[in-house]
């Protein structure tokens, strides 16, 4: 595997085996000349939409404050000590899709999106830790980032936003644009703007065991079949009525332990689980329709492309798009793992795929899931 700058030239197979999960990593000029993907400006304006995730964290005097966007106005860029944080920049700007994309050597199993911060002088979070991976990447301006391994994790108690009651940072770094720190989930970490600043972060997923639990059982109680009822043709006289007797109880756990799950259904469970959008998320069908045949005709010369938005995932011959599933047997897996895998497909892939594929390539067009690739 290539060494990557992206990775302070380490191959990504030595970077995931010395640092992903385990220790921060600090890349000076990770991406050499860094320019910021969007201006301060179009961050406010995104930050005044409803189908965008924003907050503003305020530390004016010495109180920390936390709204939820959207927001019509943000405090003024002159004034100190405040920072917008807008979710999944990812799913409406291709620059910010495109930078992602080069984290790909991680599964998009892990992948969660591209956050942007814009921050005015010593703005920031406050010292915290967070559950996931984060790769913050410096955008623009200068943020001094103290870090440390601390153990003890307990919150500041009361606060709106998370904030560590006892940090103590065993390093210190100031990061320019272009350069990019790795922090494994719980490293303790603070982030101050030293003037104004722009960062990045390309966070990953880490469900917790008790949400994949309870969302497999959902899964699970749409799948299960258990025929019969509760039968007691054997029912002695009870003296105390209202006593749920032995044999009730053993009859209904034996049946409930028959439920039984494969790999199988975790697979299907995790695909539709982990390729589900958030709430915020929808699609913009094309304004017009397109006809099956006027659509093959145009994806037979220009290919297709996953819309920016759309989380498309496999596993086995199960193929999950957007929280749904299906199974693709035989020929039909091909072009389907293709698309998944490299976000897109040639024109002679969709010309080559079934009939089958190509009216399923139709649909998700129409659901604004895939688009056709630009001509030329
Ligand atoms: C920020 O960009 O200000 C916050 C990122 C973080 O600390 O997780
Ligand atoms: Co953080």
């Amino acid at each position: 595997m290539k060494k990557l700058p992206l990775l302070g030239g380490l191959t990504p197979q030595q970077f995931l085996q010395e640092y992903w999960h385990k220790k921060p990593l600090l890349i000076r000029q990770a991406i050499p000349g860094f320019k910021p993907l969007l201006a301060k400006e179009e961050l406010v304006a995104m930050a005044a939409r409803d189908d965008v995730e924003s907050r503003l964290v305020t530390h004016f005097g010495s109180r920390w404050q936390l709204h939820k966007g959207p927001f019509a106005q943000l405090p003024p860029f002159h004034k100190k000590a405040w920072t917008t944080l807008i979710q999944g920049v990812n799913l409406h700007h291709d620059g910010a899709n495109a930078l992602m994309q080069q984290f790909r050597f991680i599964p998009d199993a892990r992948l969660d999106d591209l956050m942007i911060s814009y921050a005015t002088d010593t703005g920031g979070v406050g010292p915290h830790f967070d559950s996931y991976d984060v790769f913050l990447l410096q955008a623009y301006g200068q943020r001094l980032w103290r870090i440390g391994p601390q153990k003890d994790l307990t919150l500041v108690e009361g606060l709106p936003v998370k904030i560590l009651q006892n940090f103590k940072a065993e390093q210190e770094f100031l990061l320019e644009p272009g350069d990019m720190l790795y922090l494994p989930p719980h490293y303790a970490h603070d982030g101050i703007a030293v003037g104004e600043c722009m960062t990045y972060s390309i966070g990953f997923r880490t469900p917790s065991f008790q949400e994949l639990g309870e969302g497999f059982l959902q899964f699970m109680a749409e799948s299960i079949e258990l025929p019969g009822r509760y039968a007691d043709p054997d029912l002695p006289v009870t003296s105390k009525p209202a006593e749920i007797n032995n044999a009730m109880l053993s009859r209904v756990a034996e049946t409930l332990r028959k439920i039984k799950f494969t790999d199988d259904d975790v697979a299907i469970f995790l695909g539709e689980y982990l390729s589900e959008l958030k709430p915020t998320v929808f699609f913009d069908p094309p304004a017009r329709s397109t006809s099956l045949s006027r659509f093959l005709q145009l994806a037979d010369k220009r290919g297709v492309q996953l819309s920016r938005k759309t989380r498309m995932l496999y596993r086995g011959r199960h193929v999950f798009i957007n929280g749904e599933s299906f199974v693709a047997g035989g020929a039909d897996r091909r072009p389907l793992v293709k698309l998944a895998d490299r976000r897109q497909l040639a024109p002679e892939d969709v010309a080559n795929a079934s009939k089958d594929v190509r009216e399923t390539l139709h649909a998700w067009h129409e659901d604004g899931w895939i688009s056709l690739r630009k001509p030329g």
